[in-house]
């Protein structure tokens, strides 16, 4: 049989070492007995056997992966990307509306700002990868049938020559992560929540910089000090404004209360990313 993913290296066997003394520790100062080994691997065998073996990895070790990857890295805080991406979105140029269904559920958002280099050069035709959830907490291929909105509240928008970018959608709820399976067991059973707090992806790129993934997360959201994935932080809260008053309203050409956010992104150059 082929293995594919075992490549051998200096660095797998220092890193299989190390893992493999920080585990036998973790058994010796648990007193973990043969039940408790065999229910430990029982469980990861029904979350491979149920699919979710990338889920429970990304909800529990992502965030620290991305925390450590990107250390030194200058420009906009990353976060991660997350289980919900689809590449070859439709290409739209800005100002621009996502797709999005006849009936879109929530209150219309106004994202805006600029894409800059780290020395505030503008950049233009930046392509600014959005994919979110709904505001009932659903992503589209996932809780939303693709069939009956293919690429809902997702596409792929070009910045314009001043590398700025108008991108109108929807306001994205919390969302509870999958919690039907051994996922939603663990967290149940050691007392945890499911519950994200709403946030728009982005995955931002330009030639000779660092592609950018991040999410912007909702100020006040409930759970916005508590996401069961790790991944919010301090400087990717925005504040998605409220507007109520009725003659903003009518001037945005709209009958119901609507948000606003802006928020400037800064990419690393390529050069730097690789010194960091
Ligand atoms: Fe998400």
């Amino acid at each position: 049989m082929e293995v594919k993913t075992v490549k051998p290296s200096a660095r797998l066997q220092k890193l299989f070492d190390n893992l493999l003394a920080q585990l036998r520790q973790f058994i010796r100062d648990n007193q973990i007995n043969h039940d408790e080994y065999r229910s430990a691997v029982a469980f990861l065998l029904e979350t491979a056997a149920s699919g979710e073996l990338t889920l429970l990895s990304d909800v529990l070790l992502e965030a620290t992966v991305d925390q450590v990857d990107s250390m030194g890295r200058v420009g906009t805080a990353t976060s991660v990307e997350g289980p919900f991406y689809l590449p070859d979105s439709p290409m739209l140029t800005s100002p621009a509306v996502l797709p999005h269904r006849a009936n879109e559920p929530g209150e219309k958002l106004f994202l805006s700002g600029t894409v800059k280099a780290p020395d505030g050069t503008p950049l233009a035709g930046a392509i600014i990868d959005i994919w979110q959830a709904d505001a009932e907490g659903n992503y589209s291929h996932f809780n939303v049938p693709a069939a009956d909105a293919p690429f809902n509240l997702r596409a792929r928008v070009s910045a314009d020559r001043s590398g700025a970018y108008e991108i109108q959608t929807w306001l994205p709820a919390a969302y509870q992560i999958p919690k039907d399976g051994p996922t939603g067991a663990i967290l149940k059973a050691t007392g945890r929540h499911p519950w994200r707090p709403a946030h728009v992806h982005f995955r931002i790129s330009h030639p000779g910089f660092s592609t950018l993934t991040t999410q912007l997360f909702v100020a006040g959201d409930p759970w916005i000090d508590s996401d069961v994935v790790g991944a919010v932080k301090q400087p990717l809260i925005v504040n998605f404004e409220r507007h109520t008053d009725p003659a903003e309203i009518k001037a945005r050409g709209l009958d119901q209360p609507f948000r606003t956010a802006r928020y400037d992104f800064i990419l690393p150059t390529a050069e730097a990313r690789k010194a960091a």
